[in-house]
């Protein structure tokens, strides 16, 4: 099955999932995005690979036009969500590419279901559990924004994405990014703020990795810094890194070009 187009909807694991799918050709190309954002943060990226590949981007449960249900959310359900929709789309191996929570996501589905992988790209994101105080800043956030709505977390938030050049440069960027987490629903972040409080630690799993890794991150990334994209690189057999220079933690929207021609290197690699 393919079906090339925007904005279109299947159902699997009991919610509609909306998706992106252009270009054609090649392993598949499956973009995963953070939190709190939804596929429109892979545009740069769709754009380009879509003239060389089939490339594909879809809202996490809960987010762009992704419908959720009464489930509590977790990023094994996110995982399981990812595996169902790839066998509706009969998509029997991807290259999947996550952006921080997308990473959890990847690193949590590739742990249960290998066999569906070709290869990842993990982009500033990390494998740890949050820290016990990590956690309960979570939970407080939850109870702000249940408070008081998305106003003050957007604008907090938002700050702690881009690098400081990007922030000064590049602000029709920033409000439009700042855009996306206004426009979101606010059970959805409250509840993908516990699932991420909640989540697993998979660095202990790392080395059972057996396809190629691709781990990207912006030089200035504060929300999951460098050093823990390095600890990704050296644990996992086959990977190659590289630092994002000029970008924070939004690396793939702060310099696209950078990011792009890393992932199409590693594309072609795959693809020879
Ligand atoms: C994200 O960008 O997906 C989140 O910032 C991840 C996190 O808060 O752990």
């Amino acid at each position: 099955m393919q079906a090339n187009g925007k904005d279109i909807t299947v159902h699997a694991n009991g919610i509609n999932i909306c998706y992106d799918d252009l270009g054609t050709g090649g392993v598949p190309l499956l973009l995963i995005h953070g939190f709190p954002f939804d596929k429109s943060m892979w545009k740069p990226q769709v754009d380009f690979h879509k003239n060389h590949r089939r490339v594909i981007a879809a809202d996490i449960r809960g987010f762009g036009k992704s419908t959720a249900n009464s489930e509590k959310g977790s990023i094994s359900l996110f995982a399981d969500d990812l595996i169902q929709f790839m066998d509706v789309l009969q998509l029997k191996k991807v290259m999947a590419c996550g952006l921080s929570m997308g990473g959890y996501i990847v690193l949590d589905a590739v742990n249960r279901y290998p066999e569906r992988f070709d290869s990842i790209v993990l982009c500033d994101t990390q494998c740890i559990a949050d820290s016990p105080e990590g956690k309960a800043k979570r939970y407080e956030t939850i109870k702000m924004i249940e408070a008081g709505g998305l106003a003050d977390f957007a604008g907090g938030f938002i700050n702690k994405c881009f690098s400081e050049e990007t922030l000064k440069t590049k602000k029709e960027l920033v409000e439009n990014t700042k855009k996306v987490i206004l426009a979101g629903s606010i059970a959805s972040i409250t509840s993908t703020l516990a699932a991420l409080a909640e989540r697993q630690e998979r660095c202990s799993s790392l080395d059972q990795l057996d396809i190629p890794a691709l781990v990207l991150c912006g030089a200035e990334d504060t929300i999951t810094p460098l050093a823990q994209s390095e600890f990704l690189h050296h644990h996992i057999k086959d990977s190659s890194f590289y630092s994002i220079s000029g970008a924070g933690h939004l690396s793939n929207l702060e310099q696209p070009e950078q990011f792009n021609q890393h992932l199409n290197d590693f594309n072609r690699s795959r693809n020879l």
